[in-house]
């Protein structure tokens, strides 16, 4: 009552104010006092309006951190910018907008320039900034367009009087971009404006704990972006900052469009998501740095993405089997007993690593000589057993060993790469795991230099294959420094997004701290994206071969250099679900080569989750069993018998794939494609899809079914509308484009071929080298035409120039007519391994087949499996390589 009767007296007192504030729905405000402890008064004194929901939230809000429909938000005619003049250029147009009131944050910039850029066809591009003063851009390299398209897929029209821009899709008129929704607001250290999106519902902004399709039908959201080591949970900052997003547009029509959104910005970000719908960007530097794809198909929209972020790295081939690690082997004998538990119980891996606990009073770049005695060796009888070693380095380096005694340090001083405080040359320091440490600055040109030396020395003691770069957001054990932050802007901005601890130096260094290119306010963000580039360059320079980084921190375009995996997640049912929503969105984020910690690193795990995180695991990019300090052993050996062969069978499943996984990632590489795929990338038409990730595709043909819940022995599923077959038995499904329940006991993953497509598939090995030589496999699903089609590159698995060389093979596949397999090898450059063809299965042929004939002469290896289906060509030892075009065929009769 005493409100209302509050607002009543301010409608009396101005008229203006209750019309400017008028609102038919909630969902049209837009939050007006973000930060916490809005009241009346403070919202008054920001001119903006405050009035009590129409409609209370109630049940929706799940968790802690959901926001609320704001009783704040903006009047209409709220002080914003207003056109002076637009200017047509050669890229597109160059408006100057100014605004005659400051509003409430404080350095509020009058002038700004407002570039419009018509990249491509279905690319545009806004750039927002200070049209007097050059403000801090992210330092990245992106295309530069000189020459607008004169064909566009979309319409942009400029609003003058206030200035909003609206952006349409040109063959369906649906709105892509709507600023007018709510004021632009540029001050120096707080920018915001809000965009009304096509439907509400979203992909990606990442990095965080959530699941793949953020809902905001009813929902209001707020994401925050400011790399942050945590344990993944929702609703906070995480390790990594990603502000992309795919935005779905249902048309009538029932044909889905996609377009994408990404903020070139690295500043500490909130991203409001409000049920109109409509997204918000709040930043605190920087300038608007907007790319809008328009897709129309969510592939294109990602090749479109990674056109301004660039394409993943081509990882070398081992590095795609299965690696084992864990902190707290302790000494060289746990993890010798690790090793050869691996071994006698037969166990197919690639990979071992060691965590800190390796390292010598937790000194990058040093191992334990006591604990871990004989690790040097001990790396090179797993390199002459054709498996590999990957070793951890965190960026904090220690400042306290004697001078002269450690060689990271000491060189980094002569060479001058370590963050300093701000407007000093005194480094600024932190504690870490050695205790007292700087940090080196990436961004500095002598870092790469620098890095390279000394991963050079070391890597002359313990020749390690690749590089694990952990707590590189940068993590630190304080807040600040050793000696706090200053009381400048930067460390104390007027508005901080809601990033966990509150601060922008929470448990890493101070914002005002100075890197090279710019103040750690501006970098912070892209501390293991710097870190990621200089390992990479460090890792080629040393071993000559392509490089194999694992970052835990990452940003837009990390995944040119680096593999991610989620971080440290726990042994729970609910992390095992996490973590595929985390590999799919880090495949549309470019970063194709992912996974999480396999059985979950925190917590003790128990052997049913193991043997089902172990099977999910086998279908991840990147395949990594890790544990934590003090939690009992979790390798597969450690297991009972049942467990391991269940394990080994996952294994031995995804060894079997590798041709396949191999030929994906140069897809990625080469083409811009996503590695794993939710099912709504291949079904866009079907809304069933939309929603799905406990499932998920490998390429365009592996469906993926997991089974995520404790003691069940069934799953229940989608099965798009299309030719399944269930993978390995190749038995046909029977009903598609349902939901149903498939039985998925211990020992099942449940996974299906789509038909259409050829699998190139390897005899797998002990590991990927041994099986490097081994005979190919192609599995060969039949789509409703009878027909298929695959490819499969191969090359030596680590030269860093095989592609700009030529020196690869490159071979297609195609089933037509039900009964003709041509194998066409397009090029083939690389002969220093056999490729061999020794088994053909093709799934799906519903008549006898009665002869088999290879390039014209005829061949008696044949089954044919009448219940199943199935044609099996065995034996056949043929060289794939031979001639550019070989044909297989049978006879089929009814
Ligand atoms: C709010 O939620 C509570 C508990 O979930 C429920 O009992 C109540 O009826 C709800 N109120 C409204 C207005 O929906
Ligand atoms: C902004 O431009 C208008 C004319 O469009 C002008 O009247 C006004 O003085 C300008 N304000 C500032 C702060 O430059
Ligand atoms: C803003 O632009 C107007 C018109 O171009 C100009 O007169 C004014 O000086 C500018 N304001 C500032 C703060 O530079
Ligand atoms: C765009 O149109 C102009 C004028 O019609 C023409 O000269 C130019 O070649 C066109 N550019 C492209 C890239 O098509
Ligand atoms: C690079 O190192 C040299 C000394 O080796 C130093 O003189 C120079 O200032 C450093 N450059 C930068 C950008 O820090
Ligand atoms: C930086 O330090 C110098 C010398 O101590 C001082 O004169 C200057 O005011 C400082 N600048 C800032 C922005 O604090
Ligand atoms: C989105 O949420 C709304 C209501 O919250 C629900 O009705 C709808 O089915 C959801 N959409 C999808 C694709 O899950
Ligand atoms: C055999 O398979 C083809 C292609 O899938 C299909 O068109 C045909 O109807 C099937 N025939 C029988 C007898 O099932
Ligand atoms: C199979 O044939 C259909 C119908 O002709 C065609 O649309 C499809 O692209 C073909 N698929 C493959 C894999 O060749």
């Amino acid at each position: 009552m005493a409100y209302l009767s509050l607002i009543l007296i301010f409608c009396l007192i101005s008229y203006s104010y209750c019309q400017q504030c008028e609102q038919s729905s909630d969902v049209a405000r837009f939050d007006c006092y973000p930060e916490s402890g809005s009241t009346q008064d403070k919202c008054l004194e920001r001119h903006c309006c405050w009035r009590t929901p129409l409609k209370q939230m109630n049940s929706t809000i799940k968790y802690l951190n959901d926001v609320n429909i704001p009783y704040c938000y903006y009047p209409k005619d709220f002080p914003t910018y207003f056109v002076q003049t637009i200017q047509q250029t050669n890229f597109g147009q160059r408006i100057q907008i100014n605004k005659s009131e400051t509003t409430y944050m404080p350095n509020d910039i009058t002038n700004l320039t407002v570039d419009l850029i018509y990249e491509t066809e279905q690319r545009f591009r806004i750039r927002i900034y200070d049209s007097i003063y050059q403000r801090f851009e992210v330092p990245f390299q992106v295309p530069v367009i000189q020459k607008k398209v004169n064909i566009t897929d979309y319409d942009v029209k400029i609003n003058e009087q206030p200035f909003s821009i609206l952006i349409t899709r040109k063959s369906t008129g649906v709105i892509l971009f709507d600023s007018s929704v709510s004021p632009l607001i540029f001050a120096d250290q707080f920018i915001k404006f809000s965009t009304r999106l096509s439907s509400p519902l979203i992909y990606g902004l990442g990095e965080h704990r959530q699941d793949l399709l953020i809902n905001i039908t009813e929902q209001w959201k707020k994401l925050t972006f400011w790399s942050r080591d945590f344990p993944p949970v929702q609703n906070t900052n995480l390790y990594g900052v990603h502000p992309f997003h795919i935005n779905l547009e249902l048309n009538k029509n029932g044909q889905t469009n996609f377009h994408g959104q990404f903020l070139l910005n690295s500043n500490a970000m909130d991203i409001d998501l409000q049920p109109l719908p409509a997204i918000t960007y709040t930043t605190i530097g920087g300038i608007i740095d907007l790319y809008i794809f328009t897709g129309p198909t969510v592939q294109n929209v990602i090749e479109q993405y990674w056109d301004i972020i660039g394409k993943p790295i081509m990882p070398p081939f081992w590095s795609l089997g299965f690696h084992l690690c864990r902190y707290g082997y302790n000494t060289i004998e746990n993890l010798l007993a690790t090793i050869e538990r691996m071994h006698n119980a037969d166990f197919p891996y690639d990979v071992q690593w060691t965590d800190i606990d390796a390292m010598s009073s937790y000194l990058d770049f040093t191992y334990d000589e006591k604990n871990f005695h004989d690790l040097p060796n001990l790396v090179r009888e797993l390199q002459s057993d054709g498996k590999h070693y990957v070793n951890i380095i965190d960026p904090g380096i220690s400042s306290i060993q004697p001078s002269g005694s450690y060689l990271p340090y000491d060189d980094g001083l002569k060479k001058n790469i370590f963050i300093t405080k701000f407007n000093s040359t005194e480094l600024i320091n932190g504690k870490v795991w050695p205790g007292t440490t700087v940090f080196p600055d990436f961004t500095n040109p002598n870092a790469t230099e620098w890095w390279t030396n000394i991963v050079s020395t070391f890597h002359d003691i313990v020749p390690f294959d690749g590089m694990w770069i952990d707590m590189n957001e940068p993590s630190n054990f304080l807040d600040g420094s050793s000696d706090g932050c200053t009381d400048n802007k930067l460390d104390n901005p007027p508005f901080v997004p809601d990033v966990l601890g509150g601060s922008l130096s929470s448990k890493t260094i101070c914002p005002s701290a100075q890197q090279y290119l710019s103040s750690h306010y501006n970098l912070h963000s892209m501390f293991g994206y710097f870190e990621a580039i200089a390992s990479n360059t460090a890792m080629k320079t040393i071993r000559k071969k392509r490089s194999f980084i694992l970052s835990r921190s990452t940003f837009a375009g990390s995944g040119q250099f680096t593999a991610h995996w989620t971080g440290d997640n726990r042994a729970t049912f609910d992390d095992m679900y996490y973590s595929i929503p985390a590999i799919l969105s880090f495949n549309m984020f470019g970063i194709t080569h992912v996974g999480a910690d396999i059985c979950g690193f925190g917590l003790e795990t128990t052997e049913e989750l193991c043997t089902r995180w172990m099977q999910l695991g086998a279908f991840y990019p990147f395949m990594r069993n890790h544990n934590d300090l003090g939690q009992k052993d979790q390798d597969p050996a450690s297991f009972s018998w049942e467990a391991q062969q269940i394990m080994k069978q996952a294994v031995l499943m995804r060894y079997s794939l590798i041709p396949f996984w191999y030929t994906l990632h140069h897809e990625a590489a080469m083409a811009s494609r996503t590695i794993v795929q939710p099912l709504f990338f291949e079904f866009s038409n079907d809304e069933n899809t939309y929603n799905i990730d406990q499932q998920f595709l490998i390429g365009r043909a592996i469906l993926v079914s997991p089974n995520l819940k404790s003691e069940t022995n069934t799953v229940h599923v989608y099965i798009p509308s299309d030719v399944w077959y269930d993978f390995p038995s190749g038995v046909k499904v029977q009903s598609v484009g349902v939901f149903t329940d498939l039985d998925a006991p211990l020992s099942k993953i449940n996974a299906h071929v789509r038909g259409g497509f050829i699998i190139p598939m390897q005899i797998p090995g002990a590991n990927l080298m041994i099986g490097r030589d081994n005979p190919f496999i192609l599995l060969v699903a039949q789509s409703q035409w009878s027909n298929a089609s695959g490819n499969l590159f191969w090359d030596d698995g680590d030269s860093i120039d095989s592609i700009e060389t030529k020196s690869y093979n490159y071979l297609e596949f195609s089933l037509n007519n039900a009964n003709t397999l041509t194998i066409d090898a397009l090029v083939r450059n690389y002969k220093d391994s056999p490729m061999r063809l020794d088994i053909i299965k093709v799934l799906g042929v519903n008549k006898s087949v009665t002869g088999v004939t290879i390039n014209g002469k005829s061949y008696t290896n044949f089954l044919y499996n009448i219940p199943d289906q199935i044609l099996l060509i065995y034996g056949l030892d043929l060289d794939m390589l031979a001639q550019a075009n070989q044909v297989i065929q049978w006879t089929i009769t009814n």
